[in-house]
């Protein structure tokens, strides 16, 4: 197990639209373990693999329930609307108000290949759309409703 290094915005990596998984190898299964192991370390919500280089639909979220881990995200249904706070181990130091569906269904496989779905709310809603969004080159940045200001980040800081 390893801690990856985490590519930054500009980093043309995080621009790149990911290839699915079509077998699970042990170079997968080390990858899982390692963004584990990354995302511990940053102390993030959620890591997907274009942030530690590789274009594979990969993805790793904190949830509540624990480490969710995600080969082949796909969202199957959302519910409701959240503008809440975001922000992107890959953006550091900016912080923006996003547009998200309150509740998120996502259907992916497990390391061991079976296929499953789990449901997030809140954080986790969020955490699953902003994972599954670098899959497919995009940063929250992008669509952010707001970005934070410095003074409003400074505000955000002092909590
Ligand atoms: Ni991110």
């Amino acid at each position: 197990m390893a801690i990856l290094n985490i590519v930054k915005e500009g980093d043309e990596t995080l621009r790149k639209h990911c290839r699915p998984v079509t077998e699970i190898t042990p170079r997968i299964i080390r990858l899982l373990d390692d963004m584990r192991d990354t995302l511990a370390d940053a102390d993030g919500a959620g890591l997907a693999a274009p942030q530690v280089g590789i274009l594979r639909r990969i993805a790793v979220c904190d949830t509540e329930n624990g480490i969710v881990e995600l080969i082949n995200p796909e969202i199957v249904a959302t519910e409701g609307q959240q503008n809440e706070l975001e922000g992107c181990l890959s953006v550091p130091g900016v912080w923006g108000i996003t547009d998200r569906p309150a509740k998120v269904t996502v259907k992916a496989t497990d390391r061991y290949g079976k296929e499953f779905t789990v449901t997030g709310e809140e954080l986790d809603a969020r955490c699953f759309c902003h994972e599954i969004d670098h899959l497919d080159g995009v940063l929250f940045t992008d669509n952010a409703v707001h970005i934070l200001t410095p003074e409003e980040v400074k505000e955000l800081n002092k909590d």
